[in-house]
């Protein structure tokens, strides 16, 4: 089991695992204190390029303050992140899609009021900026029309496109959740962060899911924080183990599923 804290931020730890050298994104000796609280402690992990990497742990270790701190919602106290190879003082959560990162929320995340395809719209980047956009010049309704075209033809590949023109909250849960899904492919992402995508699915959309995750790489890299053991074991290339706040294990699904501290934190057995 290879597990080595410590310089992982720089890349060169899942660089390791060949053939996947540089981190499409990752966090180095990264703390953050909310509340008081210790929420991560010094934590150091990466997500190879072209790769589905997984990031488990039980209720509470910290996996969304992960995703909150690679997406700007969270300051680390200190330690650095850097997405697509590139060392980050700040992130900010509007420069997210400017890095090519997109993010699906634990839940759904969805406009109640707003319809599905109105929903889609709103993950692509408008290109003409405020003044273009409220003026309705051409070149917005042009652009307004292609994304239109876009939302409609992401959620046809998902398989819900004829769900377009509902509200979130006529359909079915996991539904919505693909909803939220086709809005994070809206920017073209080259690295997607999905937070639990299979919370409340059933096990044929779960199988569903697995497949089209690894449809994504390697052209898009994937980083996975997902409760379905059975799913991360079959999605990802690598895993990164999560508990209350620190880094205690990481490797391939094989490593992972036989690592004694990892069968500690989720079974409290002693490690
Ligand atoms: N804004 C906040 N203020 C104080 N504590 C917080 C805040 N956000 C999260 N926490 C705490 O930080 C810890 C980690 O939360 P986080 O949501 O990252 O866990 P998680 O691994 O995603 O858990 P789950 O699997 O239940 O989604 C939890 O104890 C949570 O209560
Ligand atoms: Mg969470």
């Amino acid at each position: 089991m290879a597990k080595r804290e410590g310089r992982s931020g720089r890349g060169w730890v899942v660089g390791f695992y060949l053939p996947f050298p540089h981190p499409a994104v990752s966090l180095d000796e990264v703390s953050v204190t909310l509340g008081g609280l210790t929420i991560l402690d010094s934590v150091s992990l990466s997500a190879p390029r072209g790769a589905v990497t997984g990031l488990i742990g039980p209720n509470g270790a910290g996996k969304t303050t992960v995703f909150n701190v690679l997406s700007g919602f969270v300051r680390p106290d200190s330690g650095s992140v850097s997405l697509g190879g590139r060392a980050l003082r700040r992130v900010r959560p509007h420069d997210l899609t400017r890095h090519g990162v997109a993010r699906t929320l634990q839940g759904v995340g969805l406009f109640p009021t707003l319809t599905v395809l109105q929903n889609v719209t709103l993950g692509a980047r408008a290109r003409h900026g405020f003044f273009a956009d409220s003026w309705g010049s051409p070149w917005a309704d042009r652009e307004a029309a292609t994304v239109r075209e876009t939302a409609r033809a992401r959620l046809s590949e998902l398989g819900i496109g004829e769900e377009a023109d509902r509200l979130p909250g006529e359909l079915p849960y996991p539904v919505q959740k693909r909803v939220a899904l086709a809005r994070s492919l809206m920017c073209d992402p080259s690295v997607i962060l999905l937070d639990e995508p299979a919370g409340g699915i059933s096990a044929a959309d779960m199988a569903d899911l697995g497949s089209l995750v690894r449809s994504w790489v390697p052209e898009r890299t994937v980083l996975l924080v997902e409760h379905h053991m059975e799913l991360v074991m079959e999605v990802c290339d690598f895993i990164w183990v999560l508990d209350a706040g620190r880094v205690i294990a990481h490797g391939t699904p094989d490593e992972v599923r036989r690592d004694p501290a990892v069968l500690s934190a989720y079974l409290g057995e002693p490690a």
